[in-house]
């Protein structure tokens, strides 16, 4: 059995002479493992637009790099005309996928880059936006480990957890955020039953959660999204972990289609829900789950995708929300890098990030 850290692929890193970001193809797994090497907008949209880069964090770090290679690219511009394009550039980025704050917040941390060097020479300020992309890159891998060194005091050793969706090393990087407790339990000993959603419609926790989790050792049981309820009626379930898109300063949050049912059958069984993620998922600007934008995705994802054939007649109709809301009222807690977040939510998210 591979240890969980070596059993890690890479998803996301810059190619050697730093022109191009090098990413896992996230669609091909779990059979195939095979990397795509973009250098240019349109394909970066692409990759993100398609979920061959995908999960709030990964999203995250892929911006800050590809920001980085996509400005290197016109350093012979006057640094007005420099910092138009690349504006302009991260506009376009932001609107491969509304949902996920931490691409928005990538971006941002990278213009506040071009914007505060205004005395400097576009070269010097490309080579500021690398530095800066591989500070989000660390800062991030760090974040998951401090939430795995919270999250793991919410569990004991042999207990069941489920997950949904993928909130693993593939969408968060380093540790995961979802996975977190279970990669580090496991490093100290502890062994955890892992329940995996298969997320309909495009099937992360199948393709992704199952993927990782089975390679790194972790024993995990994948079931399909509507045996939850089951699982947890049996007394399987000892906690909920699952990820986190957006985060409002009310503590509801956006994640996976899917996740809020999962948190109203946690609360029906009495079994604690957390969702957990870095800081740059949550979003103060954002006052409650109403205001966050949730992706419509193509209806044919529901219809075509992962079928040999079509599983439902073309002229039916289907609706395909990539994202629901959790409402605050059914967390248990909110495991970030700083602690766990018990409710109230909105005075104690304030209060431990200072706002
Ligand atoms: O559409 P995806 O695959 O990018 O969605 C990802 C999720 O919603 C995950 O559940 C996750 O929690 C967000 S990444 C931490």
């Amino acid at each position: 059995m591979e240890s969980s850290k070596s059993a890690r692929l890479t998803v996301v890193k810059l190619s050697e002479d730093e022109k191009s970001v090098i990413i896992l193809d996230q669609t091909k797994l779990p059979n195939h493992e095979e990397y795509i090497t973009i250098h240019d907008e349109k394909r970066a949209w692409d990759a993100i637009k398609r979920l061959e880069i995908r999960g709030a964090p990964a999203i995250g770090v892929f911006a800050g790099y590809a920001m980085y290679v996509l400005a290197q690219q016109y350093t012979d511009k006057r640094y007005e005309d420099f910092k138009a394009e690349f504006l302009r550039q991260a506009e376009y980025l932001d609107s491969s996928r509304p949902t996920a704050v931490n691409l928005s917040w990538a971006l941002k941390r990278q213009a506040g880059v071009v914007e505060k060097n205004a005395d400097k020479n576009p070269a010097e300020i490309a080579a500021l936006l690398g530095a800066e992309a591989k500070k989000i890159d660390a800062e991030n891998e760090e974040m998951t480990r401090k939430i795995a060194e919270y999250g793991v005091t919410l569990v004991k050793d042999g207990d069941g957890i489920l997950t949904h969706c993928n909130a693993g090393y593939l969408a968060c990087l380093g540790y995961g955020t979802a996975t977190a407790p279970i990669y580090y339990g496991q490093e100290k000993g502890m062994t955890f039953h892992v329940y995996s959603d298969e997320t309909r419609p495009l099937l992360q926790g199948a393709r992704l959660t199952s993927y990782e989790l089975q390679k790194a050792g972790v024993d995990v049981t994948l079931i399909c999204d509507n045996m939850a309820s089951i699982v947890m009626k049996q007394g399987k379930i000892n906690a909920v972990f699952v990820g986190c898109d957006r985060i409002a300063a009310n503590g509801d949050f956006a994640n996976k289609i899917g996740t809020s049912g999962v948190a109203i059958l946690a609360k029906h069984y009495g079994v604690p829900f957390y969702t957990l993620g870095p800081s740059s998922t949550i979003d103060f600007d954002t006052p409650t789950g109403d205001d966050i934008h949730i992706e419509l995705r193509d209806p044919e994802e529901v219809k075509e995708m992962w079928y040999k054939e079509p599983m439902a007649l073309k002229e039916v109709k289907s609706y395909n929300p990539s994202f629901d809301v959790t409402d605050h009222t059914l967390v248990t807690g909110i495991v970030t890098e700083r602690g766990i977040v018990y409710p109230p939510f909105k005075e104690n998210l304030k209060k431990l990030f200072n706002r």
